[in-house]
């Protein structure tokens, strides 16, 4: 097991990164000062696959646990659930001192999270990330909050978790599809912040894609590692947390563009990154070569889903509308060299949008 420690402005918490932690859960958290059960959120799939794996870690330690069951999918992370979420919380005679155990993916997570900031003004939780994404991603940092009918996201909190039990053996159950979005994450990490992380991808990816354990852990705790960093220099996403959204700004874009429907977040992430790749060389940012060897790595990590029939107008429009677009100038973050990010303040608005109007027509274009 290893340990990633996340530092913010009034404390920090663990990352616990290993095989088999399910079982160990109830014993780092008695060490870790909780001393009554927790409200365990989950999904009916999460619970199906692991559900007894973690109870048997818990249940020793403290006895009978609450259980809310939350329906499985993007389309639940809204207002509806979180009242049911609260429903159980008041069922389970919860207050103030309560915890909740948020185990899933970064739906559960951020939904439960969510739940956990606002609860009598704010109670503890501890996150279980099942998916690849949420263990090198959404579990860490402390972002929180639900979609709602006006867009993904838009209501939320910045609520640390007390900690975060990353198992990596429950990765294996993950359909590949899932497995290779969160792995983009993965290279984005890798991409703006460690060219060692890049070249570790490089060599062990087949192992990493097939659920070979080890590369796995290794793996998640490099990006956990990174995500850890840039998080504690900007809790409160004012500066250097936007190069976490390398490749973010036109992958949003994709998936609104899309309903949502054709592509897997971490896929329009990595369509973002192969385009954010190639404007950078356009513009003499990025070093070709560098663009070359990250574009190979993304397309290497599986067949992503097309950008067919996806009308520019449409792409262009939510690319406008990103909030993090929005205020005045255009910022888009680059990569100057592998392992090295930069955020572009005053991009063109005008070249952008000629640079990816031929993107999404030639995207092939990116790898040559
Ligand atoms: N808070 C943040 O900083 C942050 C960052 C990135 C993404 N997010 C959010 O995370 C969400 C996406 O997270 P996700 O990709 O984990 O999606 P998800 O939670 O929907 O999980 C994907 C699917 O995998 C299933 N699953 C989970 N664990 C499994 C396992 N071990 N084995 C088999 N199946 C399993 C889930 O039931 C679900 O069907 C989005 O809502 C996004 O907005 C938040």
């Amino acid at each position: 097991v290893r340990t990633v420690r996340v530092c913010f402005d009034r404390g920090s918490y663990p990352v616990r990164v290993g095989g088999g932690l399910l079982r160990e859960a109830g014993n780092i958290l008695a060490n870790a000062g909780f001393a009554a059960p927790p409200v365990l959120v989950t999904n009916p799939r999460v619970w199906r696959l692991h559900g007894s794996a973690l109870l048997s870690g818990l249940e020793p330690t403290f006895g009978k646990i609450h259980r809310v069951v939350i329906g499985d999918g993007e389309r639940f992370k809204n207002h509806a659930t979180l009242s049911l979420i609260y429903d159980g919380l008041f069922r389970a005679r919860a207050d103030r001192h309560s915890w909740i155990l948020a185990f899933g993916g970064g739906v559960v997570g951020d939904v439960a999270g969510f739940a956990a900031a606002t609860f009598m003004r704010g109670i503890a939780f501890v996150n279980v990330p099942t998916t690849l994404l949420a263990q090198v991603d959404s579990s860490i940092g402390g972002k929180v909050g639900i979609n709602v009918p006006q867009g993904k996201n838009l209501v939320g909190a910045f609520h640390q978790p007390s900690a975060v039990l990353s198992d990596t053996s429950v990765l294996r159950t993950l359909v590949p599809r899932e497995l290779a979005a969160g792995l983009y994450e993965v290279v984005k990490s890798g991409a703006i912040r460690s060219e060692p992380l890049v070249r570790y991808l490089e060599t062990t990816l087949p192992q990493i894609l097939g659920g070979d354990p080890e590369c796995l852990e290794r793996a998640v705790v490099a990006a956990s590692r990174i995500k850890a960093h840039v998080v504690a220099a900007d809790e409160r996403e004012k500066g250097l947390r936007m190069i976490l959204n390398f490749g973010h700004t036109l992958g949003h874009a994709l998936e609104a563009a899309t309903d949502y429907r054709r592509f897997k977040h971490g896929e329009a992430v990595a369509w973002g990154m192969a385009a954010a790749l190639g404007f950078g060389v356009e513009t003499g940012v990025t070093d070709p070569g560098d663009s070359h060897r990250l574009a190979t790595l993304i397309h290497r990590v599986e067949k992503l889903p097309g950008l067919g029939g996806i009308e520019f107008d449409d792409l262009w429009t939510s690319l406008e509308r990103d909030k993090k677009f929005r205020s005045g100038r255009l910022r888009i973050v680059l990569i100057r060299r592998v392992g090295e990010a930069e955020i572009c303040a005053d991009v063109d608005r005008r070249g952008l949008r000629r640079y990816l109007k031929q993107f999404v027509r030639r995207p092939g274009g990116v790898e040559a």
